[in-house]
Parts: structure tokens; C-alpha cells; sequence
């Protein structure tokens, strides 16, 4: 999951990183008591799960409550790469003498965990890490030591931060690698991480992702949960204990594992090629032991998905055999049809592994007019493709 602006300064805060907190409005008429409140110089800032909001004209400086509606006016309602502003941050605007960068990250290539900084940061990060790696230091850091002040120093001097403000750097390193490991984040990233006039060092922007395997250590966690912001069958499918993921193509994907899933992707995208680019629409892996129920509840949800022309049901069976499967697509039809749901959309079925030939038996004895039976992964990919292009 990934947190808004304010919700990661929040977990900053709680593990004592210096940043500066703010008020969330809804309104143009909240903002402008929030600056009242504020009394200063304030910074209204679009509060939207994507980097980029300063370039987007989503981060404007405001000099009186007046201006700070007005501003906040103009950012309600914008639309940054996608994702629509409906709440604003309104914050004291920093005086900035240098802007830097830091972040913590899972990297898996490498199989450990990652520190990056640099000494040039601010909104051009991402040009600078591309044109001038060498400016933008990096620092493995072990999944066991952690960050401690030597390993924090040695970050810090990678980068190239000044004398003067190294002890603060390796202090807040140091603590932010505590929001990254206490929090179980996948990514800790500020930037900027400022110096103010008086030389005092603080978090400007916060970025947090948190690994939603860990949730489980977090109750304090479900409280970040924004699901305004996600799409609503993936929500239907998490509520259902499904692992749902809504792509842009044309053919659902029903399969039972993860791996079988992803490689089902694959061979979609590719047998899509001949008819004029059909790609998958989305992921739905229903697990090891897929009871009719929870077949008819991915079909139920991938069926509901309007940009889903034809259905993939790719079954490997295992401890669960393909009989119990097959029984599970017909009971999951009779299910479905029960709702009241009419299915209008073609379903190729592959089924392969234990008692194979016993489920297309099911299947075919079922004699269901929506159902295509296919032997193959490949030939059963080519033919949801072929009828997703009709
Ligand atoms: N509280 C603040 N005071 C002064 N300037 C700020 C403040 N917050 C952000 N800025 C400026 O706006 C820029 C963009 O804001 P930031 O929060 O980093 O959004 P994003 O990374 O989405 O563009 C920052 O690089 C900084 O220069
Ligand atoms: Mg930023």
C-alpha cells in the first residue's frame, strides 16, 4: 500500500525525523482556516499516491489564508497523471537553502536492501539519476546489521553532504531506516529533505509504500487504508480473499497459483499478437484449492469487468484434482446464472495434472454453450485471444 504525502510525514514523525506536520482539507474554504490556524507563509499541496505533484502545478505557496483558498481552489479537483486531488495538505512553506534526497528500498535484483542519497535533490531526481548516476549515491545495506551510525556515516559520505550537517544526516538516516524496518515499508523515500536558513535539516516530502504481507503486525496500519482510490473489483476481489489485479486488456485470466498465473500472462500477450495486440485483462490467481465457491466468486468478478471480452480458466491440478475444478466452473455457472447474472462472455478452459481427463469429461458431459474446451496452454491461450478480437 501506498500512503499519501501526509501519512508517511505522520510515520516520520512518530519515529522522530525532523519534517513538519500540516492540516488535510477537502475544501477550498478548510484550506483557507488551515492557514489561518497555520499563521504563516503556507504550501498548498495536492495529496495524490504519485510522485511529480510540484510539475503538475500540485505544490503552490500561499502568503495570506485568502491566497491559500484561492490555491487550493485551483488544486481541488486537478488531475496529476491520472489521479484526481481531493484532498489538500496545507503546510508552513520552508525557506529552502539546499534540497537533498534519500531514500530506502527493497532491492530485489541484488537480494538485499538499498540506500540512495544525493546531495542534489528536489523535483529533477529522476533526470538526474539517469544523466549523472555518479551524483546519486548508493549503498547496500544488510537485511541483518540495518543501518547503524558507522553504516549511516558511510551513506552520508557516499553522498557527499557537508561537515556541517553530517551528524543530522546520519541522525536522520538512521531513523528513517527504523520507519523503513519498525513500519515493514518497502520503500522510505524523502525528497527534498531540506536545510532551512539556520542549518536544521527536515523532511519536505514524504514517500512510504508498506508491505501489505505484514499487515498483519500492523493494525494501526488498516487506519491508512484510502480505498477511494482503488479500482472497485479489486476491492470486491480482496474482500473475497482473492489476489485481483486489473490490467488493461481484453481476456480475463482465471489460474490457481501465482507462477501458472504470470506465465499465463505471457503466453496471452503473445498468442494476442496475432489478433491485432489482444493482451490480458487482468490477474486473478485463486489459489491451491479452489472450491466452486471461490471459482464462482473470480468468475463473478472477472465476468463484471466490461473491458473483459473472453475468460482464460488455466488449472494445473494439484492437491486440488481438475474433477473438483471442473465441478467447481459448472457449480460456479449455476451459481452465477442463480445471481441472475447472464454470462455473455466465452470461457476457454485448459485443464491439465491430476484427474485431467476426468474434468473435461465433467465439462463436457455438462454441455455448457459458453464453455470451450482447449488440450493445450498454448492452443487454449490462442483461442481466447482469437474470441476476445471477435
Ligand atoms: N513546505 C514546503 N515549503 C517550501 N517549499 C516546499 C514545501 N514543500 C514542497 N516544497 C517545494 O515544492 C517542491 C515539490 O514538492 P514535493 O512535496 O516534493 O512534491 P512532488 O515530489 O510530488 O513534486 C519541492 O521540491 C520543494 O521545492
Ligand atoms: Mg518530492
Amino acid at each position: 500500500m501506498d500512503l499519501y504525502e501526509y501519512q508517511a510525514k505522520d510515520l516520520f514523525a512518530k519515529h522522530g525525523v525532523p519534517t513538519q506536520s500540516g492540516i488535510v482539507v477537502t475544501t477550498a474554504a478548510a484550506a483557507r482556516d488551515a492557514a489561518e490556524k497555520i499563521g504563516t507563509t503556507v504550501v498548498v499541496k495536492a495529496q495524490v499516491k504519485t510522485g511529480g505533484r510540484g510539475k503538475a502545478g500540485g505544490v503552490k505557496l500561499a502568503e495570506t489564508p485568502a491566497e491559500a483558498q484561492e490555491k487550493a481552489e485551483a488544486i481541488l479537483g486537478l488531475d496529476i497523471k491520472g489521479h484526481i486531488v481531493h484532498q489538500v495538505l496545507i503546510t508552513e512553506a520552508s525557506d529552502i537553502v539546499e534540497e537533498y534526497y534519500i531514500s530506502f528500498l527493497l532491492d530485489r535484483a541484488n537480494r538485499t536492501y538499498l540506500a540512495m542519497a544525493s546531495v542534489e535533490g528536489g523535483m529533477d531526481i529522476e533526470q538526474l539519476a539517469v544523466e549523472r548516476p555518479d551524483a546519486l549515491a548508493k549503498v547496500a545495506v544488510d537485511a541483518i546489521e540495518g543501518v547503524t551510525a558507522a553504516k549511516a556515516a558511510e551513506i552520508s559520505d557516499a553522498a557527499g553532504f557537508a561537515p556541517e550537517i553530517r551528524d543530522q544526516i546520519i541522525d536522520i538516516l538512521q531513523k528513517l531506516w527504523v520507519v523503513f524496518i519498525k513500519e515493514d515499508a518497502t520503500l522510505v523515500e524523502v525528497n527534498p529533505l531540506v536545510k532551512d536558513p539556520s542549518g536544521q535539516v527536515l523532511a519536505l516530502d514524504g514517500k512510504v509504500s508498506l508491505d501489505d504481507n505484514a499487515d498483519f503486525r500492523h493494525p494501526d496500519h488498516e487506519a491508512l487504508v484510502d480505498n477511494s482510490a482503488v479500482d472497485p473489483l479489486e476491492l470486491a476481489a480482496k474482500e473475497k480473499g482473492l489476489n485481483y489485479v486489473k490490467l488493461d486488456g481484453e481476456v480475463g485470466i482465471i489460474g490457481n497459483g501465482a507462477g501458472l498465473v504470470m506465465s499465463t500472462l505471457d503466453v496471452v500477450a503473445y498468442a494476442g499478437e496475432e489478433f491485432g495486440g489482444v493482451t490480458p485483462a487482468n490477474f486473478l490467481d485463486i489459489g491451491g484449492g479452489a472450491s466452486a465457491q471461490v471459482m464462482a466468486d473470480g468468475l463473478e468478478i472477472i465476468l463484471s469487468d466490461p473491458s473483459v471480452k473472453s475468460v482464460f480458466v488455466n488449472v494445473f491440478g494439484g492437491i486440488t484434482a481438475c474433477d473438483e475444478v471442473a465441478n467447481g466452473i459448472v457449480q460456479a455457472i449455476a451459481l452465477i446464472t442463480e445471481h441472475g447474472h447472464a454470462i455473455d462472455k466465452p470461457l476457454v478452459v485448459r485443464l491439465d495434472g491430476n484427474n485431467a481427463d476426468l474434468g473435461r469429461k465433467i465439462l463436457t458431459n455438462a454441455n455448457l454453450s459458453v464453455v470451450t474446451l482447449e488440450d493445450t496452454m498454448d492452443g487454449a491461450a490462442r483461442r481466447a485471444a482469437q474470441l476476445a478480437a471477435k
